[in-house]
């Protein structure tokens, strides 16, 4: 399916294999031929228990981690036949991570790191945490927006790391656990404010959940487990 403008922004997984090394030699394989696609504007919820690979999907699909075989496109692009540093591109331009443990940086305010993407992508700075500062008072965190993430609580940062994946319009947005930190009311704010933000820019989603509340909300599942 096409998005508005007539691009191809499908996502296409193909055949994915990953095996990670253990500690005794040997190796554990987490993806054994994945496969699936997901259209312009799609929800697909990931489901499966702790340590049965949903992190090291979501890694494979941004381009993060290399497939050990297989390919993942979006559009017309291979992501897996991309360079390195072409992967990087694509990914900073395309594609919003939520990640499990954040990532947020350190010496930047909450306000500047959701506004980071927007600044890599050339938006003037105040430009950008004007925009920035409008996802944070959604996610009812306009008094936090000036404190460092070490300042935050946990669900804090997660908001913070969930405005910042969706800012700058990405074609697909991968959100990991994204309300593992949240009470009920914040858990049910950042779901609305990642299914408002994907509407709104026809945006794919792909969320990682142990969360039997939000994995109702959604009508399609993956469920990875034991390789498959
Ligand atoms: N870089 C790595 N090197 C070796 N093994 C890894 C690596 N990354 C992940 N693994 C292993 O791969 C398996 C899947 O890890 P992954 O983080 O994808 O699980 P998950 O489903 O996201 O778990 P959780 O629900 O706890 O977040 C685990 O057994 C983990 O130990
Ligand atoms: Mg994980």
């Amino acid at each position: 399916m096409s998005s508005e403008t007539g691009e191809d922004r499908t996502l296409r997984v193909k055949d994915v294999r990953k095996a990670w090394p253990r500690a005794d030699g040997g190796r554990r394989v987490v993806l054994d031929a994945v496969s699936f696609e997901l259209e312009a504007g799609g929800t697909l919820c990931v489901v499966g228990g702790s340590g049965s690979g949903k992190t090291t999907l979501l890694h494979i699909l941004s381009g993060i981690t290399a497939p050990d075989a297989g390919s993942v496109s979006l559009g017309r692009e291979d992501l897996t036949a991309m360079s390195e540093s072409g992967r990087d591109r694509f990914r900073a331009r395309h594609i919003g991570y939520m990640f499990q443990t954040f990532n947020l940086v350190g010496m930047l305010s909450a306000v500047e790191n959701v506004a980071l993407p927007l600044v890599f992508g050339g938006a003037s700075p105040s430009a950008a945490k004007h925009r920035a500062g409008v996802l944070l008072e959604r996610l009812s965190m306009s008094d936090r927006a000036d404190q460092r993430p070490a300042a935050l609580s946990v669900g804090e940062q997660q908001r913070v790391a969930l405005a910042r994946a969706v800012v700058a319009d990405p074609w697909l947005i991968l959100a990991d656990e994204p309300t593992a930190s949240l009470d009920p009311r914040n858990a049910a704010d950042a779901l609305a404010l990642l299914e408002s933000e994907a509407t709104r820019t026809g945006a794919s989603l792909v969320i990682v959940t142990h969360d039997p509340a939000v994995r109702g909300r959604y009508a399609r599942h993956l469920v990875i487990g034991d390789g498959s």
